[in-house]
């Protein structure tokens, strides 16, 4: 019985272990459905597929590990957006690579890049998804617009791009991109959202002359410097763990981090745990990677801070009398649980601590020598103060919204002004009954 809830718990875990077929030259007028038995495309050693990666009752047109049951995608089509059942991918019979929908409507294409039209596509043993044409020129490669990863053999150019997804589990576009400059620079640039114009680097090589981002085919990620391939910096330590054992991928990750995963290809080796391990990452630590940039909120939302978990993973806290905005995804940032401050009177606020932590882009005033106490109730009375932050002697008055917040070993404490509980209570039955609208508008209580 435990053997047979065993196997149907290894069908569900690994739905696409299932009879690879492989094909080593999709030609024209060969299409996809996400209805056929297998929607995809795999190289011929069957380590990468091309095709609709299914996703609770969606699917993603994607390339993936095939081996790999968790985080296995390495590039994705259409934006990172997930197309519904009865989509299709057809190479049509003029060479166009083209997603469309169940009704017919084309949503996604690409073709090649000239005149010269792809005659044939083909899924490598590298992860590369390619067109060619006759004379078996490739015409275009998913390794030349890569999204959040690269693998080994793959190489960044100048001008190429990493750019992170929104969350975990949402491909579309996120705030983060890594780029090898014009300029010869490698860096990592925070980004507005919706729009997407980048703010201040947080992380890069200082280079002039980086030419090349390179993951070769040992596993090693360099920036190859100049033009003569011998001069390079190094993002791997110089013990990699062989790509002919090991599963890897370099991914500039959702929090802005740029991991460097391996994965043992191995499952009855049993010396190595079966899940993708970080083996190095940049920059060191996200949470204080964003000095002094005052645009964007930082890796965690605006209202929050920043503390690195036992993995060096970042984890974002809401303080004091905050819950998350979103309580599906922590890194969107935190709202207030009580009602704002009327200005004049600090009746029903308090200042409540917590330590080590500072927000160093939301300060508004600075006043040195003064007492906790004073400075206390400074931001008490002040209803432009949000928070006021101590380190030596000095106190930082702190406006909102609070941004680039993370546990600091050099700020004493921040001191968070929150209403007091019964205050809410209070103004909910007198003033707003069951209109809850009004509840956040300051100034209408008291
Ligand atoms: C793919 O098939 C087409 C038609 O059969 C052929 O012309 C082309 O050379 C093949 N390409 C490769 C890379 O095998
Ligand atoms: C086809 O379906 C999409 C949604 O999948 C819809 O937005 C579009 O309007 C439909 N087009 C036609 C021609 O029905
Ligand atoms: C990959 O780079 C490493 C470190 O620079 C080097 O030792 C190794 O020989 C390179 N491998 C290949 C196949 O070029
Ligand atoms: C790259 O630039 C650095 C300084 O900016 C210089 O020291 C180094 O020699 C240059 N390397 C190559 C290969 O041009
Ligand atoms: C540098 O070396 C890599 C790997 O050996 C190679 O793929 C790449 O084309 C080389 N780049 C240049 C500019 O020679
Ligand atoms: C996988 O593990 C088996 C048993 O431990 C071993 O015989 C085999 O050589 C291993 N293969 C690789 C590629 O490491
Ligand atoms: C969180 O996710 C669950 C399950 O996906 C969903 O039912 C719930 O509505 C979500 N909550 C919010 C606040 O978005
Ligand atoms: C507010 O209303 C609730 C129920 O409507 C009641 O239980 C509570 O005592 C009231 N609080 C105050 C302070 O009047």
């Amino acid at each position: 019985m435990a053997s047979v809830f065993l196997y149907l718990l290894s069908l569900l875990l690994f739905p696409l272990f299932s009879s690879a077929q492989t094909y080593r030259n999709i030609t024209l007028g060969t299409s996809l459905s996400t209805n056929d038995r297998n929607p995809y495309w795999a190289s011929p050693s069957g380590e990468f597929s091309f095709g609709f990666y299914p996703i609770q009752d969606v699917f993603m047109l994607a390339i993936w590990y095939e081996k790999i049951a968790v985080e296995s995608i390495i590039w994705t089509a259409n934006g990172g957006n997930t197309v519904e059942s009865g989509s299709k991918i057809e190479l049509t019979s003029d060479g166009v690579l083209s997603l469309s929908t169940p009704n017919g409507t084309q949503i996604w294409k690409v073709e090649s890049m000239d005149s010269i039209g792809a005659t044939s596509a083909a899924m490598l043993d590298t992860g590369n998804f390619v067109l060619s044409s006759d004379e078996s020129a490739i015409k275009w490669a998913s390794f030349d617009i890569p999204t959040d990863t690269i693998v080994p053999t793959q190489i960044l150019n100048p001008l190429g791009k990493l750019s992170a997804r929104l969350t975990q589990n949402d491909y579309s576009q996120g705030r983060f991109e890594l780029i090898l400059q014009g300029d010869g620079n490698l860096v990592l640039y925070q980004k507005a959202r919706p729009m997407g114009d980048n703010y201040d680097g947080y992380w890069d090589t200082a280079t002039t002359n980086g030419s090349q981002l390179i993951f070769n085919q040992s596993g090693y990620i360099y920036l190859s410097l100049g033009s003569s391939n011998t001069s390079r910096i190094s993002l791997t330590t110089t013990t990699q763990v062989s790509p002919t054992q090991f599963y890897h991928r370099a991914t500039l990750d959702f929090d802005g981090v740029l991991r460097h995963y391996t994965y043992p290809k191995n499952s009855t080796g049993g010396r190595w745990r079966q899940s993708w391990s970080v083996s190095e990452y940049v920059p060191s630590n996200i949470c204080t990677a964003f000095g002094g940039s005052v645009l964007g909120s930082g890796v965690c939302g605006f209202n929050s801070y920043c503390k690195l978990d036992d993995n060096q993973r970042p984890q974002c806290n809401c303080p004091p009398g905050y819950t998350y905005l979103d309580s599906n995804n922590t890194f969107n940032g935190c709202k207030q649980d009580f009602l704002p401050q009327t200005c004049g009177t600090s009746d029903g606020f308090e200042m409540r601590e917590i330590l080590t932590t500072n927000w160093p882009t939301s300060d508004y005033g600075r006043f040195t020598s003064v007492t906790e106490d004073w400075c206390r109730q400074t931001c008490l009375d002040d209803c432009f103060c949000a928070a006021a932050v101590l380190g030596g002697g000095t106190c930082w008055l702190k406006k909102f919204p609070l941004s680039n917040g993370k546990t600091d070993a050099t700020a004493d404490k921040a001191l968070i002004k929150v209403g007091k509980p019964q205050l809410v209570l209070n103004n909910r039955n007198n003033s707003c009954k069951k209109d809850r609208d009004n509840l956040i508008l300051p100034g209408r209580f008291s």
